[in-house]
This record gives C-alpha cells, sequence and structure tokens, in this order.
C-alpha cells in the first residue's frame, strides 16, 4: 500500500512538473540572438534610394557572419508609408518599394538555407485609412464593414478624450463628416484603430496570421499588442484617474483593455499553438505587475514583452523625450533591470534591448559617442545586452556602433513622430531649440539612417539618392572597415554572439545584481555555485577601482575583455573608460 502511494505521489509530481513550465524550460527562441533590421535602410538593391527585400538577400551571409539566430524586419507590408510601414493597407501584400512576393519567398528561403529564422511585424491595432477594409468602413453607417473600425456617432456630441500620439492636437478621434462619426484612432488619423472585440476582425487577422505562417516564417513581433481591448462605451477618463489608477500614463490605460488576455488565448489557440513559433509583444502600457499575464507559458499567451520602463528613463517628467542633461543615473537604471529580471525569476521569459527602430543608437543615448569612447563604450553596452537573462533584440548598425546623426533642422526629419510634435510645441508657444536639441539624442530618425556598409559614396547603401540622410561617420564606422579589423566594434560584438551561444550559464543562469549602490559600475553574476560568471560593467569616461572583496578574482579566466589588458590587483580590479569583462569565477 506504502508503495503504491508513493508510485501515485511521484507520478503526480511528474505530471506537475510536465504540466506547469518554469523559466528555465529550454527553448530556441530563449537561446536566439535576435537581429532587427529596418528595410527601408539596410540595403537598396535597384537604386531608388529605399532598402528592400533583395537588398536584403543579397547580404544574408553578412547576417549569418554576425553568429544571430534570428532576423525582425519591421513591416514590409503594402503601405502608403504615413508611418514607415505601421500603416498596412493589404496585409498579404508585400510594399512596393520593398519588391515582390517572389522576392519575399526568395528571402525567406535564403535565410532559412543559411539556418536564419524570420520574424515578421504583426500590426493588428491599427491599419491604415487605405485599406480596402476601412475604406468602406466609412462609407456609410450601414456598411458590413462598419464595425472593423470604432466609430462615435457626432450626434452623440463630442467623444470623450483619447489621445492619437502622432496628431499635432493630441486627439485621437477624427470627425469624418461623410457619415458624421468620429473614428479612433491612437496613432495618426492615417492608421485608425481596428476594432477587436468584432469577432470578424478577429477572425481576419488569425486568417493573415496563418497565411504567413503557413509561408514558413517563424514568428510575430506584436505591434502595441496590449492595446487591442477597447472599453467601448469610452467613458470620460479624468486626470484625476489617469494619475491614480495609471500612473499619469496614457498607454496603461490603453493597454489594459477589458478583453485583451482573452484575445491573446484565441490567437495562441487557433494560431500560435499550431506552429513552432515565436512571438513577442512591444508591451506598451505594461508593467512589471502584468508582464507575466502576458508570457507564463501556463496562460498560453505569448513567449516575450519588451518593456519600456528601461528606454523611457531619464526623460525630464511633462516633456516629450526630453533627457535629463545631468545624464542618466545607473544606480536607477541598474534597478529597473534587475527588477524586470526577478519578473521571470521563476515563469515567463524576458528581453534585452537598448535600441530599435524607435529608439536612438544606443551608444548616443547610453553610452558615450565621443571619438574618443564611441567604439569602447558600444562595446560595453553589447556586453550587457548579451549577457542578461533574457533574448537580446539587438538592433542593425550597433554593431558597428553606429551614433545619430543628430539633424539640426526639423526640415531633415522624416518620420511622423518628431515632425507632428515639432508642429504641436510650435503651436502651444514651446521652446523649439530645446525640442531641436532634445531630439539629437532622442528621435527615432536617428537610428533610421541607412547602414554603412563601406566609405564609398552613400556609405554602399545605394546608387541613387537615399531616402534619409546618411551619417558622415560612415567614412571611417562601417562594415569594409570594421572586418579587417580584429578589434573592431563588429567583431566584438561577434565575439560576445559566440560566448552566449556558447555558454548556456549567460542564457539560463541566475542573475545576481552586487554592488547595487555603485554608482559607476554594473556588476552582476551569472550563474550558480561552481559555474557562475562576474560581468563587470564600467559606464563612466573614468578609470574606476572595483572592490573584488575577500577572494578576489586574480588568476580567474577572462572570458572577454573590450580592452587588449585588465588590471587585476588582488583586491581591486581596475576598469579603465567604459571597460567590461566576464569572468569566469
Ligand atoms: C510601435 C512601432 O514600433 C512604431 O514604430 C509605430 O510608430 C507605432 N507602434 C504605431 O504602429
Ligand atoms: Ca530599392
Amino acid at each position: 500500500m506504502k508503495k503504491l502511494v508513493a508510485i501515485l505521489f511521484i507520478c503526480s509530481l511528474a505530471f506537475h512538473g510536465y504540466s506547469k513550465e518554469n523559466s528555465s524550460d529550454k527553448k530556441w527562441w530563449k537561446e536566439a540572438v535576435v537581429y532587427q533590421i529596418y528595410p527601408m535602410s539596410f540595403k537598396d538593391s535597384n537604386g531608388d534610394g529605399i532598402g528592400d527585400l533583395k537588398g536584403i538577400l543579397s547580404e544574408l551571409d553578412y547576417i549569418k557572419s554576425l553568429g544571430v539566430d534570428v532576423i525582425w524586419l519591421n513591416p514590409i507590408f503594402e503601405s502608403p508609408n504615413a508611418d514607415n510601414g505601421y500603416d498596412i493597407s493589404n496585409y498579404r501584400a508585400i510594399m512596393k518599394e520593398f519588391g515582390t512576393m517572389d522576392d519575399f519567398d526568395a528571402l525567406l528561403k535564403g535565410m532559412h538555407d543559411r539556418g536564419l529564422k524570420l520574424l515578421l511585424d504583426l500590426v493588428a491595432n491599427h491599419s491604415s485609412d487605405q485599406h480596402e477594409w476601412f475604406q468602406e468602413s466609412r462609407k456609410s453607417r450601414t456598411n458590413p464593414y462598419r464595425d472593423y473600425y470604432h466609430w462615435w456617432p457626432a450626434e452623440k456630441g463630442k467623444p470623450a478624450f483619447r489621445p492619437g500620439n502622432f496628431e499635432v492636437d493630441g486627439s485621437g478621434w477624427r470627425f469624418d463628416s461623410l457619415t458624421n462619426a468620429y473614428y479612433l484612432h491612437y496613432f495618426n488619423f492615417r492608421q485608425p484603430d481596428l476594432n477587436w472585440e468584432n469577432p470578424k476582425v478577429r477572425a481576419e487577422v488569425y486568417d493573415m496570421m496563418k497565411f504567413w505562417l503557413d509561408k514558413g516564417i517563424d514568428g510575430f513581433r506584436m505591434d502595441v499588442i496590449p492595446f487591442i481591448s477597447k472599453d467601448v462605451n469610452f467613458p470620460i477618463i479624468t486626470d484625476k484617474d489617469l494619475k491614480e489608477k495609471y500612473n499619469g500614463d496614457w498607454s496603461q490605460y490603453i493597454g489594459n483593455g477589458p478583453f485583451l488576455h482573452q484575445y491573446l488565448r484565441e490567437m495562441n489557440e487557433q494560431v500560435l499553438s499550431k506552429y513552432d513559433c515565436m512571438s513577442v509583444a512591444e508591451g506598451t502600457g505594461t508593467t512589471v505587475q502584468q508582464a507575466l499575464d502576458f508570457v507564463d507559458a501556463d496562460r498560453k499567451e505569448l513567449n516575450m514583452l519588451y518593456h519600456y520602463d528601461g528606454v523611457n528613463y531619464g526623460y525630464l517628467p511633462g516633456k516629450f523625450k526630453t533627457p535629463d542633461p545631468k545624464g542618466y543615473d545607473l544606480v536607477g537604471f541598474k534597478t529597473i533591470y534587475s527588477k524586470w529580471d526577478s519578473v521571470f525569476a521563476n515563469k515567463g521569459w524576458g528581453t534585452i534591448y537598448l535600441g530599435n527602430h524607435d529608439q536612438p543608437r544606443m551608444v548616443t543615448r547610453w553610452g558615450n559617442d565621443s571619438p574618443q569612447f564611441r567604439e569602447v563604450s558600444s562595446k560595453m553596452l553589447t556586453t550587457f545586452l548579451m549577457t542578461m537573462r533574457a533574448t537580446p533584440y539587438y538592433y542593425f548598425g550597433d554593431e558597428l556602433g553606429m551614433s545619430n546623426i543628430k539633424f539640426s533642422s526639423i526640415d531633415e526629419y522624416k518620420d511622423i513622430e518628431s515632425i507632428a510634435m515639432y508642429e504641436m510645441t510650435k503651436n502651444k508657444g514651446g521652446d523649439l531649440n530645446e525640442f531641436i536639441e532634445a531630439q539629437k539624442i532622442t528621435a527615432r530618425d536617428n537610428s533610421r539612417t541607412p547602414f554603412q556598409w563601406n566609405a564609398k559614396t552613400n556609405a554602399g547603401f545605394t546608387v541613387g539618392t537615399p531616402w534619409i540622410k546618411i551619417n558622415e561617420n560612415s567614412k571611417t564606422v562601417n562594415v569594409a572597415i570594421e572586418n579587417k579589423d580584429p578589434n573592431s566594434v563588429l567583431n566584438y560584438f561577434r565575439k560576445m554572439v559566440q560566448l552566449r551561444n556558447t555558454n548556456k550559464t549567460l542564457i539560463y543562469g541566475k542573475y545576481e545584481l552586487i554592488d547595487k549602490a555603485n554608482p559607476n559600475i554594473y556588476a552582476y553574476t551569472r550563474g550558480e555555485g561552481k559555474d557562475k560568471i562576474l560581468v563587470l560593467l564600467n559606464f563612466t569616461k573614468e578609470n574606476v577601482n572595483w572592490n573584488a572583496g575577500g577572494k578576489g578574482v586574480l588568476g580567474k579566466k577572462i572570458l572577454i575583455n573590450n580592452y587588449t589588458d585588465l588590471n587585476l590587483k588582488k583586491h581591486t580590479v581596475e576598469l579603465r573608460p567604459y571597460q567590461a569583462v566576464c569572468i569566469q569565477l
């Protein structure tokens, strides 16, 4: 009898362990390094000044040489490009500037032949106003597509305020006289929000996802996915509510709609669970408390989510993307990333990034882009990204140490966000110089300039006129030069990826912040017991001595170092400006 009870107990444990996934469970997407490409700016194959799919195909060997596993492409679908592809007019067609469906098929094959996986951008919170659904929807109140979008009849008065992100007047409602009604758009008026409350819309989105997954793509990055479900009564949200319930942050209200998780579970059940694919949410408005609701594997929703706490850190409150002139405080930075690590200590899985197409270049914002420190601080930031317990999303060009272009006139900007916010500042009588100065550090166009292949005309990106200016430092910061230099930022990135790929401790090992109050050094360990790696990152332009404590680290194996030497004393490590090292303890 006792024996039987014991067997039953063991079986139940085994069953329990089998049905509950925890964060140390192995998955290919946890072990991957994702390389993000902004297709408009990677490589132009036909001289029209715009990057395209054939351009990417021609450089797959370069991408493979980096050691990365997954390529995430920003939207490549048919679009009038009000927001560079984040306004899709046909979800099943390729943007004409980027090529054809045949080009896409060839690209996907080229990637798979090389063992690279492909992640596409799912932009389904909103479409373009040129999408056939919206064109129909606006025609009449009885059109079969009317309920594909959110309409507010004007006879009910003005709808309660909702923000429209890329709008000069900041409003998320647009009046359409054709049917005497307002429609909702959380971004620009050319990006109307789809009505996910309508089951037909959800079915359309799931079908479209299957269309791409059936072609063989390996997953989706999901644009502002927390925004999809709306309280369709559109209640008034007072300033007081916003402050008390949503931390004064509209995206926290918008990113927590009533049926959000029901829809994600439905999407998982109907689409994602049927493929060996990965999914990552853009976690706009998502706090640490809510993150697991998206990515706890037992909930069967999504795999990963990327948060904004890190990249929004260090801005002056109440001003649009204006960095504190005093710089940012490293202790706060460490607190944010450590807190986000702890969310996934037992369940779910995290992401780590410092740059993408919505952020400036990481070296300008988080490192130091002066000629003296650009290379070494780029390498230091790469070390950080590749040694955290999370899947790294690494932005193309950061591997070269590309830095912000820093436009000094609004006329040079192409981005709808910068242009709208400039106009808004002007209309409010704000300080336009201050705005332009802040944009030099934070504008999205800083990271959207063409990739720097070589020192030739237009950095080898195009033989035509590039759609946006190319950074002048392309003469020295480029693939051709960096390929030849064993100590380049590029070759450091390759080594760092290789170190991560060959060292499971850097992937799954426990993360522990040490010396938390140190204002200059970010120090942490990965792993436990005998298998522990110490990561030391000097975030300053000064030499800093780090106290290694009792046993010290003399004689330990240095796994990687962004300088050629390291000054180890018995109890201290002397770190040079922006020095980064990983030491096997
Ligand atoms: C987030 C995207 O990353 C950004 O580029 C875009 O402008 C908005 N969502 C709207 O789609
Ligand atoms: Ca082209």
